[in-house]
């Protein structure tokens, strides 16, 4: 397999570009007033902890997929996406341009509202429990006698706050009070339309789509789809001949590093404990195949 090297990020950055914010994976620069650089660096986090080695290649996969899901889904509503094309950021040396070629999107600054827009299709993680202990999920009751990893009857939006560390969920009401009756029912709609696109494609090749997560912004008081879409760390991606009722069934992406952790005498804060470079390598393949099967292309590599 191809080794390379990851891109952390998180330093200074091209010179003559502002830094306006650093996610968890992304550094985000000002282009414009109108445009920001998005560039997604190979950073992992787990348990909500960004580890300090990075999985070589990830953030282009991840560019790649949701660069693909954003052209597969502009019927349903506009996009933030303008470019991933190195070429289209002015004045970057060759240095830099190597660095983050693959890695970039051009995207439409919005105004992001404050909640993640999570939908749910299978009855997993944070939603079982809940179901366990009181038979709802976001405090919407549900039929007696689901099991875990049921399907739900149908794809439930559970909302969550945005937040600095730790997401707050809450129920689809409080999420109408927080951004108002009309961005509520356009982002509603969009994300169940978009979770049905997301799930229809995924079946085709084997994955079943769990639960995933959007993000919307508005742009001159048009509701647009931004972030991340349909990528295996915003969502809970399934090989379909893995699932199996009363199981959490292993996700496509982060299991390995998870699994990996669980081993470790560590706490799930931080500082990050080192990781083998033997499981970074084999969570990098899994980003590959993923990408490879969502978008018939791997971006380094030679086909599989
Ligand atoms: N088009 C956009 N305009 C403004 N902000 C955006 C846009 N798209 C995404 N964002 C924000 O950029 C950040 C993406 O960086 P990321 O590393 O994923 O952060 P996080 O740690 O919050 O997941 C998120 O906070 C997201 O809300
Ligand atoms: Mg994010």
């Amino acid at each position: 397999m191809t080794t390379q090297t990851s891109y952390l990020g998180g330093g200074a950055g091209p010179p003559g570009l502002t830094r306006v914010a650093t996610g968890k994976v992304r550094d985000i620069y000002a282009l414009d007033e109108e445009r920001l650089l998005f560039v997604t660096t190979d950073r992992i986090s787990a348990f909500d902890v960004v580890m300090n080695e990075g999985v070589p290649g990830k953030g282009k996969v991840l560019t790649r997929i949701a660069a693909w899901w954003f052209e597969a889904t502009a019927d349903l509503l506009p996009n933030h996406l303008l470019s991933t094309s190195i070429d289209d950021v002015e004045g970057l040396d060759a240095g830099w341009r190597e660095a983050l070629e693959g890695r970039v999107m051009i995207v439409r600054r919005a105004q992001p509202t404050p909640v993640e827009w999570i939908v749910r299709g299978y009855l997993v993680g944070s939603g079982w429990k809940e179901y366990q202990a009181q038979g709802t999920v976001s405090g919407l009751t549900l039929p007696d006698g689901l099991r875990q990893a049921s399907p739900l009857p149908a794809p439930l939006l559970t909302p969550s706050t945005k937040e600095e560390t730790h997401d707050r969920p809450i129920s689809p009401d409080e999420a109408r009070e927080l951004v108002g009756a009309s961005v509520f029912e356009r982002a509603e709609s969009a994300a169940l339309a978009l979770f049905r696109r997301g799930s229809e494609r995924l079946a085709e090749l084997g994955i079943i789509l769990a639960d995933t997560k959007f993000e919307f912004g508005l742009v001159d008081g048009e509701l647009i789809l931004i972030d991340e879409v349909l990528t295996p760390d915003s969502s809970r991606f399934w090989p379909a001949e893995d699932w199996a009722l009363d199981t959490s069934p292993p996700s496509y992406d982060k299991q390995i590093l998870r699994d990996y952790l669980e081993t470790l005498d560590w706490d799930k804060t931080y500082p990050p404990p080192s990781l083998d470079p033997a499981v970074l390598e084999r969570v990098a393949s899994r980003y590959q195949e993923v990408c490879q099967l969502i978008t018939g292309e791997r971006t380094v590599g030679a086909p599989a």
